[in-house]
This record gives structure tokens, sequence and C-alpha cells, in this order.
């Protein structure tokens, strides 16, 4: 590619190397968008590697229609050059609708593989409440934890995912898996930005081996679960002025700092190529500091999964206190 093309660092995790600056797919409500194929395509021109969808999404076609489209174009010369990311829905969050649910992924995909596969929140819907959200109360179950990830095991045995791993998961619910699980979780995707800085979970995995992916960055903006705190964050406004950067940028690059992969959501075009201009400088022992004090507040409290008759009854119990 052109000169614009970026070579985004990598970090060796299982069988894997991820793209350390991912890109995320999720537009609330949950439709299929006419711009995620054009700006997925946008993204693989300007250097993104890494791509992260999710059943419930329903952007696995447009990525698999933007893949397709980059292989034909010569953007890329093979699939193996892309890491790409999707993640089981509640719904088949039960031991013997797991394969299945990957086969529906890859299919709409057009994948023959998944280099990620996550359980995407630690809790279960009930079979017919399918991939819709909202979904109603009375469909949340418990998630059999040891099952669904035995088939998880199963998809990488089979070879249709080469890593497996979760999100949304607390310190206490990775130590339950960690138990009986004989292939242990690659990755945990969670929340992080400099408004939800997880130090306690990632001190966890950093022991534990377990590798963290941070989602929603820049607070998620525009979504149901999203904040504006993150980009209207007063410490991160007066840091991107004395440096010449955007807000954006400089929570991003602190996010990169921590040693974690990261993945930003933009479909529009300079946002996208903005937020890949992370890597040629740093920011300061003092801006850290700075940053480090952000009182904070988390985004995503999984509210949508608490009811009085299921498994959670509070969203301290959904994060095991972790919140
Ligand atoms: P847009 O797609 O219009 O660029 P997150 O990655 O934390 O989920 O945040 C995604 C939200 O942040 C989206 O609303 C996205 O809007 C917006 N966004 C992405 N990149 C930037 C940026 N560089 N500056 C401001 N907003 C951004």
């Amino acid at each position: 590619m052109g000169s614009s093309n970026i070579d985004i660092p990598k970090v060796r995790v299982g069988s894997s190397s991820i793209p350390l600056l991912g890109f995320g797919t999720a537009v609330f409500p949950f439709v299929v968008s006419e711009t995620a194929k054009e700006s997925i395509l946008h993204a693989i021109k300007l250097g993104y590697r890494h791509f992260d969808t999710a059943a419930n999404y329903k952007s696995e076609p447009s990525l698999g229609e933007a893949i397709a489209e980059a292989l034909r174009l010569g953007l890329v010369t093979s699939r193996d050059e892309l890491f790409i990311t999707s993640k089981l829905w509640c719904s088949d969050g039960h031991r013997h609708r797991v394969l299945p649910g990957l086969q529906s992924t890859l299919q709409k995909l057009g994948l023959e593989y998944l280099d990620l596969f996550l359980i995407h929140v630690p809790v279960s819907l009930k079979p017919e409440a399918a991939y819709e959200v909202p979904f109603k109360e009375e469909d949340i179950v418990a998630m059999d934890i040891r099952g669904v990830w035995e088939g998880m095991e199963e998809c990488q045995r089979l070879g249709l995912t080469k890593n497996i791993g979760v999100s949304n998961f607390s310190c206490k619910k990775l130590d339950q898996l960690l138990l009986t699980s004989k292939i242990p979780p690659m990755v945990n995707q969670v929340e992080m930005s400099p408004l939800w800085q997880q130090s306690k979970l990632r001190e966890f995995c950093e022991k534990k081996g377990i590798h963290v992916t941070a989602y929603s960055p820049l607070g998620a903006r525009g979504t149901v679960w999203g904040t504006n705190q993150v980009l209207d964050c007063e410490v991160l406004k007066e840091i991107a002025e004395a440096r010449g950067k955007t807000v954006a940028q400089v929570a991003l690059r602190w996010v990169y700092e921590q040693g974690v992969s990261l993945l930003v959501k933009s479909f529009n075009k300079e946002r996208i190529k903005e937020n890949l201009e992370i890597f040629d400088w740093t920011l300061s022992p003092e801006d850290c500091h700075k940053i480090s004090q952000i009182p904070q507040q988390k985004g995503w409290d999984a509210i949508q999964f608490i009811w009085d008759e299921g498994p959670y009854k509070s969203i301290q119990e959904f994060w095991d206190e972790e919140v």
C-alpha cells in the first residue's frame, strides 16, 4: 500500500500475533450499517489489521464483505494477515450451542476460521431470545461457564478458531474458569480507558498470562452503554492541548502504553486515520501521573443483565464487587 499505511505493533499471544490497535465495529442500535463495510475497507487501506465483531452486533456480514473486497483489491495478500475476533452471544451460551454459534459466525463472515473467539458476557439468555437486543429480563439465565468453556475448547481443537478467550470477566470469574479449563483463556476483553483504568484486573491477568484487550477506550460515545466523559475529560484536554494532539489520541496512547491491545471504533475517515497516529510519540511521566489521578467511573455497568429473579441481582454481583 501507499506511504500512509502504518505498521501497527503486535504482541505474541497464544498461537497468534495480535496487532495492538484494532478496529471496533459495534454501532448501536445493532443494525446492518451501510457505512460499516466502507469504513472497514478504508481502515485496511490505512493499515488496520485487527477487527472486532460479535454475533449480536450484526456487523459480521459487513466485515466479511470488506475482507473479501480487500483480498480482491490486493490490499492484503491473504486472510492470514488479518486478526479477526468475534464473540459468542448469550443465547448461544449453552454447552451444545457454542459450536453452532461459531459456525453461524463463520458463515456470516465468509471465513474458515477466527483468530479469537470470546464468550461475550458471563451470563446466558434462553436460546429462543436469539440475538435480539434489548432482550426480556425473563430470558436471563445463569451461564454454566464450565460447560460453555468446554464448547469453546472444542471449537479451538476443531481448528475453527486459533484462540479462545472471554470478555467482561472479573478476576473472580477468571479464577473459577482457570480451575477447570484445559485450554486457558488467552484474552479477557474489557472496558478500559483513562476513566476506567482496570489496574487490579490488569495486574491479575498479567500474573495469570491472560492478555487484556481494551474496549471503549474513548468511552463509546453515542451508544446506549457509552459516556462522553472520556472525550470531555479536562485532564485529557489539557494534555492534548500541550502536546498538539487530540483528546482521543491522548486517551488511546495512554491505553496503548499500559501494554494492552485496544479496539477503537470510528466510521469517519479522518478519525480512522487520527486514531492510528499514536505510535510516534509518548506521554511524559507527568502526563501519566495526572491521568492516574482521574476519578474512576465505569461506562457499561451491565444493568441490562440485572434482574431480581435472575442470576445477578445487582451490578456489584455481576462484577464480583470489582466495580
Ligand atoms: P465516529 O464513528 O463518528 O468517529 P469507542 O471506540 O470508545 O467505542 O468510541 C467510539 C465513539 O467515539 C464513536 O461514537 C466514534 O464516532 C467516536 N470516535 C472515534 N474516534 C474518535 C476521535 N478520534 N475523536 C472523536 N470521537 C471519536
